[in-house]
């Protein structure tokens, strides 16, 4: 499918979601989510893609929404707006999504990255919520994500304040897994990606439906789930060869079933 706002590769089955406006720091607009989002499910339905990088070109991995074609926007407009749906469309992506944040993330495009499963960040990565600058608040998961994800003190601080903070201060306070030199970022990513492709698909799929649970769930209730979906993983034939190969020594080759 030809894309105008992204571009779209694949190998060793991952593949590698470019946000691809570099002019306007990969600004989110209605068009670029609608890309991403189809681009997102067309893997899902394809089914051979276990991994999902996304990243941005030239020097930003996004600069949050798209502010001229927000401009406009009445408040009874922006409720109408199909724009959240993508969003929650993007959340129900089954297969694991690793961002590969290579400059700036902001607004938008740290909700974006916090909507991934990890994130990859460049040594010259920075991270913020200013949209008090604006005179308006995150509205795509930033005060939601970013207080689980680094607590509330800090993320108070950038919500209110909309300072940005250096990867290194994200990588300190746990928003992004690791920090790599700007010009190896994509290729951790993909090479992490590439170590997650290679598990049994089932107990992939399981174990990040559980780790997400955790996020909108009290202890009690996700302990049950994680079990449910341990329990299940004991139906797949990835299971009896996973633990087959421990056993006789060798590399476990898993079938995804
Ligand atoms: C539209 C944007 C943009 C954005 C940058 N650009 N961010 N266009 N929407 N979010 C455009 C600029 O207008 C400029 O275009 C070009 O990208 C380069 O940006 P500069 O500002 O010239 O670059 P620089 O001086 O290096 O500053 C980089 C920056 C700054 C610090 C990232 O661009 C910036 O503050 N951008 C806005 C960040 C922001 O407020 N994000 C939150 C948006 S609200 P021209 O044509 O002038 O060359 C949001 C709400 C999400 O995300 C709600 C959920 C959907």
């Amino acid at each position: 499918m030809p894309y105008q706002n992204i571009t779209v590769s694949t190998e060793d089955g991952i593949a590698v979601v470019t946000l691809n406006r570099p002019d306007v720091l990969n600004a989110l607009n209605q068009a670029t989510m609608d890309e991403l989002v189809s681009a997102l499910e067309e893997f899902e339905r394809e089914g051979s893609v276990r991994c999902i990088v996304l990243t941005g070109a030239g020097r930003a991995f996004a600069a949050g929404a798209d502010i001229k074609e927000m401009a406009g926007a009445s408040a009874p407009e922006m409720l109408a707006g199909y724009r959240f749906q993508q969003w929650e469309r993007i959340r129900k992506v089954t297969t694991p999504l690793i961002a590969a944040v290579n400059g700036f993330a902001l607004g938008g495009g740290c909700e974006l990255a916090m909507l991934c499963d990890m994130i990859v960040a460049a040594e010259t990565a920075q991270f913020g919520q200013p949209e008090i600058n604006l005179g308006i608040m995150p509205g795509a998961g930033g005060t939601q994500r970013l207080t689980r994800a680094i607590g509330k003190s800090r993320a108070m601080e950038m919500v209110l304040t909309g300072r940005p903070i250096s990867a290194r201060q994200a990588e300190a306070c746990g928003l992004v897994s690791r920090v790599v030199p700007a010009e190896t970022v994509l290729d951790e990513a993909k090479r992490l990606a590439k170590e997650i492709a290679a598990k049994g698909a089932v107990a992939v799929r399981l174990a990040k439906e559980a780790v997400l649970k955790a996020f909108d769930t009290h202890l009690e209730g996700g302990l049950d789930y994680e079990r449910k979906c341990f329990y299940l993983l004991f139906a797949t034939e990835d299971r009896s060869e996973g633990i087959a190969a421990f056993l006789e020594k060798r590399r476990p080759a898993f079938k995804g079933r």
